[in-house]
């Protein structure tokens, strides 16, 4: 049984998709041990205690990023957590958090890195014009948005959109893509080789 932490600073619609797609068992083998919120009042938070997960706010505030990343590390190894997921997580971690889960921690984004990296990725795309975005699962290494990429999917950029409207398209692929993701990685049938992760399973 993979256990799995996931980490979020919002709404947790990425969250909540990837706990019911444990409950389902479309991703065999895992369970979630624990949902860590940075932000009390994370609107998360109620809807992983709905769904009967453990919860725990570690505030950020007051603590330099060190301090903070340290007593999160410990609440992921006292639960023996394995996979740590990001779901809307608005912190950069820092080295030493990479270094202590190695290849272990992912996040989603939504573009198709490389393009739009950071913040607002949605109205980065409408700027710039292109037809297409989408969104991509990454493993987390210590560049912005940047370490080797796990799986994406894409959707249309329509002429109307507005960066809701974008960001609600994609954020339904989101859901889908992130679970795929996770079972991919739980059933540990892939090999990264340089920034490539090639899928054994086929
Ligand atoms: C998602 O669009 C995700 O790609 C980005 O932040 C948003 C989080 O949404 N990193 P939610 O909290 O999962 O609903």
């Amino acid at each position: 049984m993979v256990r799995i932490g996931i980490l979020i600073s919002g709404r947790g619609s990425n969250m909540i998709a990837l706990a019911e797609a444990v409950r389902d068992e479309r991703i065999p083998n895992a369970t979630v041990a624990v949902v860590i919120s940075d932000q009390p009042d994370a609107a998360g938070l109620e809807r992983a205690r709905n769904l009967g997960l453990q919860t725990l706010v570690i505030q950020r505030r007051g603590r330099s990023r060190h301090e903070h990343d340290r007593e999160v590390i410990a609440a992921l190894k006292e639960r023996d957590v394995q996979l740590i997921r990001l779901a809307g997580y608005m912190r950069l971690l820092s080295p030493q958090f990479i270094q202590t889960f190695p290849n272990a921690i992912l996040n989603i984004h939504p573009s198709l890195l490389p393009c739009f990296p950071g913040l607002d990725a949605q109205h980065q795309a409408i700027d710039h014009g292109v037809k297409w975005s989408g969104c991509t699962v990454h493993f987390v290494d210590e560049t912005l948005d940047g370490g080797p990429i796990i799986a994406q999917r894409i959707v249309p950029v329509l002429d109307g959109d507005t960066e809701d409207s974008l960001a609600a398209r994609i954020l339904v692929e989101e859901h889908r893509l992130y679970a795929e993701a996770v079972a991919l990685v739980v059933s540990g049938k892939y090999e990264v080789v340089g920034r490539r992760v090639i899928n054994t399973s086929e």
